[in-house]
């Protein structure tokens, strides 16, 4: 939600930032601004809309410039900003960045102060007029009051005033920001500020970045500072100096990032969804490397657990939202039959709020993409505070969720633009195997070889999904056929019911259709009336090799539908020939032991998905409404 970007270096900062506010877009494009200090100026454009129209009104404002005065274009030092709105709609007006009384501090937010009703009426009180609806325009004038009562208190100008001051703001917000800020009179230094929301260093060559995720400056430097907690960071093109809000010196934790600038860009592809989709084959391999050693046991990343920890664990609760909460609903098929350990899976946003039973025993498997999800973090931290162990699954090296837990797991799964999940569920599942078969190892329940039996089903997976993607393209006409209609549900048993929801969820999300999933058993039970003539119905059919009372059992289903006039779209195994004479439309995938068939049968979903949104004329990568990272609650 909201992405940020700053830069302290020699080079023009203009064009760097809006590199970043390009990689970033993904995080929220409601509006987007930026602000340059140039020669003692302060130089702001905001647009409401996405990107291009920034973009836009800064090609305009460049013709206009007079050559004689240094334009925006030429400052070194920059901040930039795309909005996902939560405090004002998406105006011009409510773009960021906001700029203090004196026109001369920029401030830049992700998160929501959330006593800025008490600060405004507070600022208002002294003759404050605020020119936007938004929280952060407080933290624009609290800023801006502070450095000058600094300055008036005899403290020398400079960069490190501009750290006081933002660390004197801090203290006065409640809530969840990362805040960026420039100030013209101190030329060469950004201050960021973080609580709660993502906020990382790049550290450069006689330059310094500051962003929400490293994407922003990846294409300049692969060296990154991951801040902790309720920190402050200042950064000029020379130094980057981390303090905590009191001003103790603290230190951020470096780390080299694995991946270059060509896995954000498109490669190719129309959208960011269809290249993370065609990579999903190498995201699962990647994230299974090196997982088993030679002793046959499984290897997960950082872990401050012991095994004792997980052979005492006797309760599992997974925490997480959307796509990846789909993610924990299959693992629970495959972590209590592997482990016996009772399983729940539960939306993170609800989970503290109904005082869940935790204590010392309870292991906590929080999964997100992103690491800074809101939700999520706020239920691990619940967790915690309840004795609870908290493993996590995550994409994003650096982020709050596996930082904050005691144990990670990292997916592989390189950066993932599109707003939809792709990649990141497949790798999440995956991750998900690993824990239950690690957690069946370390309390006896399953021998290295059984261990490594399922690790080799899942290393042929790769090479399933290749197969599967190549002949891809009947999902693609089937989307065009399918793209006017009103409603399209999806229906699956067992780990095919996580997979019926994640379908719908894809749907809804990038073609703003009508869509649901049931499990399949449910229909009769009250959805089966929602079925007219030629309502289209997407059946995942579990192979009837594994379990084939399943497998009767949803055939009897799909009957019952299409008896009802439903238009059948089948997914089954290759080679199951029972479905044929139920299915309109029939898409096989290959054999694929039960447990492991989500990583099949997920895939035509997503295409499927993203070829009805485009055939709509839908933005695919960038869906209304939506921001790729959620961190408010
Ligand atoms: O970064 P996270 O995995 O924590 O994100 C959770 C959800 O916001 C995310 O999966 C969302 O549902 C996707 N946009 C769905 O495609």
């Amino acid at each position: 939600m909201c992405g940020i970007v700053g830069y302290a270096g020699a080079r023009p900062a203009l064009g760097i930032v809006l590199d970043g506010l390009r990689r970033l877009e993904y995080r929220g494009y409601d509006s987007a601004g930026v602000a340059v200090v140039c020669d003692g100026d302060l130089l702001t454009e905001k647009k409401a809309g996405k990107l291009a129209n920034l973009e836009k009104a800064l090609a305009e404002r460049s013709t206009a410039d007079d050559d004689a005065v240094p334009g925006i274009g030429a400052g070194t030092t920059g901040i930039g900003h795309t909005r996902w709105a939560t405090h004002g709609g998406p105006t011009d007006r409510n773009a960021h960045p906001h700029r203090a009384r004196d026109g001369r501090v920029a401030v830049i937010h992700n998160g929501i102060i959330e006593n800025f009703a008490k600060l405004r009426a507070e600022l208002e009180a002294e003759g404050v007029e605020f020119t936007s609806d938004t929280d952060t325009e407080c933290a624009a004038h609290l800023l801006a009051g502070e450095l000058s009562r600094l300055r008036a208190a005899g403290e020398p100008d400079g960069p490190t005033l501009l750290a006081t001051a933002m660390r004197q703001v801090c203290q006065r917000l409640e809530g969840a920001f990362t805040l960026l800020a420039v100030d013209a009179a101190i030329p060469g230094a950004v201050v960021g500020a973080r609580r709660n929301s993502p906020l990382v260093v790049g550290r450069g060559v006689g330059e310094n970045y500051l962003a929400s995720d490293v994407s922003a400056f990846i294409e300049h430097t692969r060296d990154a500072v991951e801040l902790g907690q309720d920190q402050v960071v200042l950064i000029t093109g020379e130094a980057i100096e981390v303090t905590d809000f009191t001003g103790a010196p603290a230190t951020g934790k470096d780390f080299h990032i694995d991946w270059d600038a060509s896995a954000a860009e498109k490669g190719g592809y129309d959208y960011f969804m269809l290249k993370e989709i065609a990579e999903q084959p190498q995201a699962i391999a990647d994230t299974l490397l090196g997982r088993l050693k030679e002793n046959g046991e499984i290897v997960l990343d950082e872990v401050r657990l012991s095994d004792q920890d997980l052979r005492d664990a006797d309760k599992i609760f997974i925490v997480a939202c959307g796509t990846s909460y789909h993610a924990g609903m299959v693992a629970k098929y495959a972590i209590e039959h592997w482990t016996r350990i009772p399983c729940e899976v539960e939306l993170a946003s609800e989970f503290r709020y109904r005082d869940p039973v935790l204590d010392r025993s309870t292991l906590v498997v929080a999964i997100s993409q992103s690491g800074e999800t809101m939700d999520t973090l706020m239920a691990l931290r619940h967790a915690k505070e309840q004795k609870a162990r908290v493993l996590a699954i995550c994409n994003t090296n650096g982020s709050t969720i596996p930082r904050e837990s005691d144990a990670v797991l990292y997916t592989h799964g390189g950066p993932e633009v599109a707003v939809a999940s792709t990649k990141a569920f497949l790798t999440q599942v995956v991750a998900c195997y690993l824990i239950g078969l690690h957690l069946a190892q370390v309390r006896g329940i399953k021998y290295a070889d059984e261990v490594a039996a399922v690790v080799d089903q899942l290393q042929e997976m790769p090479d399933k999904l290749r197969e599967l993607l190549a002949g891809i393209e009947p999902v693609r006409e089937l989307a065009r056929e399918l793209k006017a209609a009103p409603t399209v549900l999806f229906i699956g048993r067992h780990v095919g019911f996580p997979v019926a929801l994640e379908g719908a969820l894809k749907l809804k999300e990038l073609a703003y259709m009508h869509a649901e999933g049931f499990a399949a058993g449910e229909l009769k039970h009250g959805p089966i009336s929602l079925i007219d003539q030629g309502t289209p119905v997407v059946c995942i059919v579990p192979s009837p090799a594994g379990r084939g009372m399943l497998h009767d059992k949803i055939v009897s289903n799909i009957q019952e539908i299409r008896a009802r006039g439903a238009r059948t779209i089948v997914i089954a195994e290759q080679g199951d020939e029972a479905v044929t004479p139920y299915a309109d439309h029939l898409i096989y995938v290959p054999r694929t032991p039960t447990l492991l068939a989500p990583l099949v049968t997920t895939v035509p979903l997503q295409v499927l998905a993203c070829e009805i949104a485009a055939a709509r004329g839908h933005d695919v990568d960038q869906p209304r409404n939506l921001a790729k990272s959620v961190t408010v609650e």
